[in-house]
């Protein structure tokens, strides 16, 4: 008999490690963790397996699937925004070749074991592509059908994967003289910039916010790619943990759309600088803007509108900017560091 599990790809990433320690505490749950580096030692134990490879390799699924069963899919494996703008091809194949993958081996596994196969997909505001800072201002926050015209490769291999799984659940093979579903639950969160107090991202272009909180803690010197005005949404990381899984335990009928934006808290670069100095006073931050990084941020909203995730599974952040600082970020950095000195 093959272990019925719950497989997380990119496991070893920043929303891996939250979702991987949440599940920890859900009984029943077998999850096989799968990324291109080896598993975080800590999370070791809350695995069933920690497989190291490839989610573009296919000799690595197919021994995956001859051992386990896979129920459930959260398939986190990307490269992130600036990342794939250095490396547009790459990202390619990552993240759109690496997701139909990961769609064929859930609908596979549904075929294989008759149940549908739950496969949540992060997504981003960065599939939005707001032509103007004008109008980021003038939108204020905006709507899952608007603005969707990315501008980096990263926003367009989002975009498209969410289009990629939509196909799936809805209208999969819809010329098949014998039609049926392909088993395949499709679920996809548009994320604001996460922010963990418990690792630092690399990558991603809202990455200033989490990268000024921790060098603020050290004392280090910390140099904003981004000006002082620019704003975007952000969330702490428990907030996302909270969005997959809640996504995930949604009734299928009480969902009317595949995509979903979640909101949490929208600062300027200068409210976090604020935020960070008042908690560390040796904090040393200034602004040096990267015209072309910060262009990308200028392209994503300064607020979206959760309204749909709100009404149709309940969503509700537990974090405001005020809690987030104050009860998250700021005593679990401050605490890390004081750890380590
Ligand atoms: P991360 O960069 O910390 O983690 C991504 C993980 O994927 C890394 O551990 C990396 O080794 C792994 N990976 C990359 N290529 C792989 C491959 N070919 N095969 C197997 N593993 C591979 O990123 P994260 O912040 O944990 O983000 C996880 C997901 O959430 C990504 O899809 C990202 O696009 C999405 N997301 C993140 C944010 C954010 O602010 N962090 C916001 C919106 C969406
Ligand atoms: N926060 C991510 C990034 O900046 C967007 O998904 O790449």
């Amino acid at each position: 008999m093959r272990k019925p599990v719950v497989l997380i790809t990119g496991a070893n990433g920043e929303i891996g490690h939250g979702l991987i320690a949440h599940l920890a505490r859900v009984p029943d749950v077998n999850v096989v963790a799968l990324d291109l580096k080896p598993l975080d030692e800590r999370l070791r134990p809350s695995c069933a397996a920690a497989l190291v490879g490839d989610i573009l390799d296919a000799n690595l699924l197919q021994r995956l699937i001859s051992e386990y069963e896979v129920h459930a899919i959260y398939h986190l494996a990307a490269l992130l925004s600036t990342r794939s703008e250095y490396t547009p091809d790459t990202a390619h194949r990552v993240n759109v070749e690496g997701t139909i993958n990961l769609l064929r081996l859930a609908h596979e596994q549904a075929r294989w074991h008759g149940n549908p196969v739950k496969f949540l997909f992060p997504s981003s505001v960065a599939v939005y592509g707001l032509p103007s800072a004008e109008t980021k201002v003038k939108s204020g926050r905006v709507r899952e059908s608007e603005f969707n015209f990315p501008t980096t490769m990263y926003g367009c291999n989002k975009l498209y994967c969410e289009h990629l799984g939509r196909y799936f659940t809805r209208h999969y093979r819809q010329l098949a003289a014998e039609r049926s579903a392909s088993g395949v639950d499709f679920r996809a969160i548009r994320f604001p910039g996460l922010i963990s107090a418990v690792t630092v991202p690399a990558g991603g272009t809202s990455d200033y916010a989490p990268e000024m909180i921790h060098a603020g803690a050290q004392g280090q010197p910390y140099s904003c790619f981004v000006a002082e005005q620019a704003r975007l949404p952000f969330m702490a990381m428990p907030d996302g943990i909270k969005a997959l899984v809640s996504l995930a335990s949604a009734p299928t009928g009480s969902l009317a759309q595949c995509v979903y934006n979640v909101g949490s808290f929208s600062l300027s670069a200068a409210e976090i600088r604020d935020r960070v100095v008042k908690a560390f006073p040796g904090a040393k931050i200034r602004f040096e803007v990267d015209p072309p990084r910060a262009a990308i941020v200028d392209t994503w909203p300064a607020d979206v509108d959760d309204s749909a995730a709100r009404r149709e599974w309940n969503w509700r952040p537990d974090y405001d900017a005020d809690r987030a600082f104050n009860e998250y970020l700021i005593p679990t950095i401050s605490d890390y560091y004081r750890r380590r000195a």
